[in-house]
């Protein structure tokens, strides 16, 4: 097991870019991963017990795959909902490349999880420079645990991370691992002048990119987005789940028209979804279901729903429909025709790259999204 362990320590060590292979290798990943972890199937999460299958258990540790290590916040009757993971390898080698790291920095990161990142992060700036923040006090005990077990010297606190840490201020990363919608202020209050936010950014309607913003020390700080790395929402700024058995109801009315639009275009497009979530009204949660889309099935319905207004748009594909796809909508918000708009738009634009689109957050709260410059705001400001 042990000889095991190292070869696939060395292998992952070496998939890191060249200034953290030497760190990946002294922070061995089994180590902070719990006994039991899941993996996706596309049918649901399945588990992986280290006791009843210990080998497989070391592989799953050492592969450039997710593990899901909480479910439900914990509640083992729950639906099954991924609330903690310990992230792709791949995505934590690229998140810390990006958060420019070095040596006797002071770093807060936000969403512990198993303590992995936290300490790759420690042995890169050396002891009692990093800080963790884990919002659910089980998983905060572990990685307390297993980073003391380990010797690494980070503090480790439980708590609500959107508030930062205000007695370890001022940071000069702040490092998010849980995705947000607004940048909470808080981070851009403790991060030094000169400093960098680093952190998943979303919308209710795409969820994929890294916001990385200079902070300059008058209250504000800036830049672009980068990246494709979906990570869960921070809790506190999760969206309501949507099922489409509860949303959907047979005796809903609803108005109905026929589209040429196909959901590839504005929902497979990584950046016409990215641009499409900036325009959709905020604070309604817009939740995009397929339904039936598996390898091999022609037909597959999208549902866009926002729970918080009861509004819902059913989009049917079908092979015989093929330009003239049927929607049907419901309830006070026309979701397929915001949609259109908003997809219409990007394309007057002339369908930018999300990396043109930047973000400015000030520690009063508010938060712009932009386009080339923070001079042209490509979305309302969004106030606190
Ligand atoms: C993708 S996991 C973090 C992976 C972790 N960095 C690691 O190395 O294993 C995201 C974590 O953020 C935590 N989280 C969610 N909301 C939070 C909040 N408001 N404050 C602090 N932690 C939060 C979740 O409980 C979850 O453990």
């Amino acid at each position: 097991m042990a000889l095991a362990a190292e070869r696939l320590r060395t292998r992952l060590a070496d998939s890191f870019p060249s200034a953290w292979r030497a760190i990946a290798a002294r922070v061995p990943r089994h180590a902070f991963i719990p006994d039991t972890v899941w993996i996706e199937d596309g049918d649901g999460p399945v588990p992986i017990r280290r006791g009843d299958d210990p080998e497989r258990w070391l592989d799953a540790c050492y592969a450039d795959r997710p593990l899901i290590t909480q479910l439900d916040d914990g509640d083992d009757s729950g639906r099954g909902y991924i609330t903690s993971s310990a992230s792709k390898p791949s995505i934590v080698a690229d998140m810390l490349q990006a958060a420019e790291v070095r040596p006797g920095m002071r770093v807060l990161e936000i969403g512990s999880g198993t303590g992995w990142n936290a300490a790759l992060l420690a042995a890169r700036t050396g002891p009692d420079r990093v800080t963790t923040i884990e919002v659910d006090p089980s998983l905060a005990d572990h990685a307390r645990r297993s980073l003391g077990a380990a010797g690494w010297r980070v503090a480790v606190v439980t708590g609500d991370g959107t508030r930062g840490h205000a007695p370890g201020a001022p940071f000069d990363r702040v490092l998010s691992t849980a995705a947000v919608q607004r940048v909470p202020s808080a981070w851009v209050e403790q991060t030094a002048a000169g400093g960098q936010i680093l952190t998943p950014w979303g919308t209710t309607f795409h969820n994929g990119v890294l916001a990385r913003l200079a902070v300059h020390g008058d209250g504000t700080a800036s830049g672009r987005f980068t990246g494709n790395a979906a990570f869960m929402w921070i809790r506190g700024q999760r969206r309501p789940h949507a099922v489409v058995e509860e949303q959907v109801l047979p005796e809903h009315d609803y108005t109905e028209h026929r589209t040429d639009l196909h959901p590839y275009e504005p929902i497979g497009d990584f950046d016409a979804r990215f641009a499409i979530g900036l325009r959709m009204p905020t604070g309604a949660g817009e939740v995009v279901v397929f339904d039936g889309d598996r390898p091999g099935d022609p037909n597959f319905t999208v549902y866009l729903m926002a729970p918080e207004t009861g509004s819902w748009a059913e989009w049917r594909i079908t092979p015989d429909s093929a330009g003239a796809y049927r929607v049907r909508q419901h309830g006070p918000r026309r979701l397929f025709d915001e949609l259109c708009a908003a997809y219409q738009w990007w394309q007057r634009l002339g369908r930018p790259r999300r990396d043109r689109f930047g973000l400015t957050a000030t520690t009063g709260g508010d938060q712009t999204v932009w386009i080339d410059d923070p001079a042209h705001p490509a979305s309302e400001t969004d106030r606190h």
